[in-house]
């Protein structure tokens, strides 16, 4: 159980439930709006219900990131209007991360901004997308492109919801926890690779707590990702690419989605090995992240005969600065470095290493 102040707001990880309704009257919302998906309507949901105990209407919509875009904004936005949200109501967003980055985005913009509380359901949603404002959806099939910094008043996090999660998700989750231990704290990362994902409820929370602490002392040092907050990216640069490129279907895709958690999982396979070849990383540092990541993850999809699309995303990512590609690199394992270019060549022959491990 414990307390984390961010920039103005706080998390909360697995504290009474009486502090949740209290904070919410101290709000006086006019109206609450609790959005959801057919799976935390199914298990988050009720507990929500047993102990909040004011009335609210809930917001659905349909899982998944295929769905994290203007369509949804707007069914959203349509449901607010309709329902008689206005600028003193509350909206909470009781999901994963499409579910917050989504429903704070539309919040955020509806009648120039509304409140709105995080209750992240799923362990990516709880250690990472959660904390430090980030809100948005993605765009033309391009991850997360269009969106906004903006705070909840709150974040509320329940460990237990992580017991109906699917193991593939908690997988997907545990690659953010993985890229804090190896950005910013050896001792998460020897945690990670001694409990792998078999832990108990006081560890899943004392993970948690950890992982939440990295990110938020990051954050708060840099905000709006003018600096320090890039490190925060490690593996998401060919991680991204790889995610988006899988996100569309048709011949160019034999392999099916990748979950965010899952591309980041490759992203950082390959950009710990682009850290080595520059000549930061270890050889042995090296060797141990791929043991680890390959232990996780299934790596079912290869990279190198989808290289041209990768590269044609890259160049829409959004560290880029003038044309150049901008990559957060481990300078050792729990140290990273940011703004480092580096060439084409590099990247392609960084595909090649994961694709020697695809199954
Ligand atoms: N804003 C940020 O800083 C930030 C950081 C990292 C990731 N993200 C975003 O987060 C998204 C991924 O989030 P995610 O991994 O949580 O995926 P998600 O939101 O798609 O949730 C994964 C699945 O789990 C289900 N689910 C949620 N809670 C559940 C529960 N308790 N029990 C059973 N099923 C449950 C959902 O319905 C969904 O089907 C991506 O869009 C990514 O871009 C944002």
């Amino acid at each position: 159980m414990s307390v984390i102040k961010s920039q103005g707001y706080n998390v909360l990880i697995d504290e009474d439930a009486s502090i949740l309704k209290s904070f919410i009257e101290q709000l006086k919302p006019s109206k609450i709006f609790v959005v959801i998906d057919e799976n935390t309507k199914l298990f988050c949901l009720p507990h929500l219900e047993e102990y909040l105990k004011i009335p609210f209407s809930s917001i659905q919509i349909v899982s998944g990131e295929k769905f994290k875009n203007l369509k949804t904004c707007t069914l959203m936005w349509d449901a607010l209007m309709k329902n008689g949200c206005d600028r003193k109501s509350l909206v909470i967003n009781l999901g994963g991360g499409v579910i917050g980055d989504m429903g704070g985005f539309v919040a955020s913009t509806f009648m120039r901004g509304v409140r709105f509380i995080h209750m992240p359901t799923t362990l990516l949603s709880q250690v990472d997308a959660s904390v430090g404002g980030k809100l948005g959806i993605d765009f033309l099939g391009y991850k997360n492109m269009i969106g906004m910094f903006q705070n909840p008043e709150l974040v509320w996090i329940e460990t237990r919801f992580l017991k109906t999660l699917p193991e593939r998700e908690l997988r997907s989750g545990y690659a953010e926890v993985i890229k804090h231990g190896l950005i910013k704290s050896q001792e998460l990362w020897r945690k990670v690779v001694a409990q792998k994902l078999d832990l108990s409820d006081d560890e899943w929370t004392a993970l948690v707590d950890v992982s939440v602490q990295i990110k938020n002392n990051v954050v708060k040092e840099d905000p709006k990702e003018n600096g320090l907050r890039k490190i925060l990216n490690f593996g998401h640069t060919i991680g991204h690419a790889a995610e988006t490129h899988f996100l569309k279907e048709g011949p160019d895709n034999k392999y099916g989605r990748l979950l965010h958690g899952e591309a980041i999982a490759i992203g950082m396979l390959c950009e710990s090995y682009i850290s080595y070849k520059e000549g930061y990383l270890a050889g042995p540092e090296l060797r141990q992240i791929r043991e680890l990541i390959t232990s996780i993850y299934p790596l079912e999809h290869k990279l190198m005969p989808y290289k041209q699309q990768i590269f044609e995303i890259l160049k829409l990512d959004k560290k880029n600065e003038r044309g150049e590609l901008n990559f957060s690199l481990l300078k050792s394992i729990g140290d990273c470095m940011y703004d480092k270019k580096i060439n084409k060549l590099l990247i392609e022959d960084s595909l090649r290493y994961y694709d020697a491990d695809v199954n």
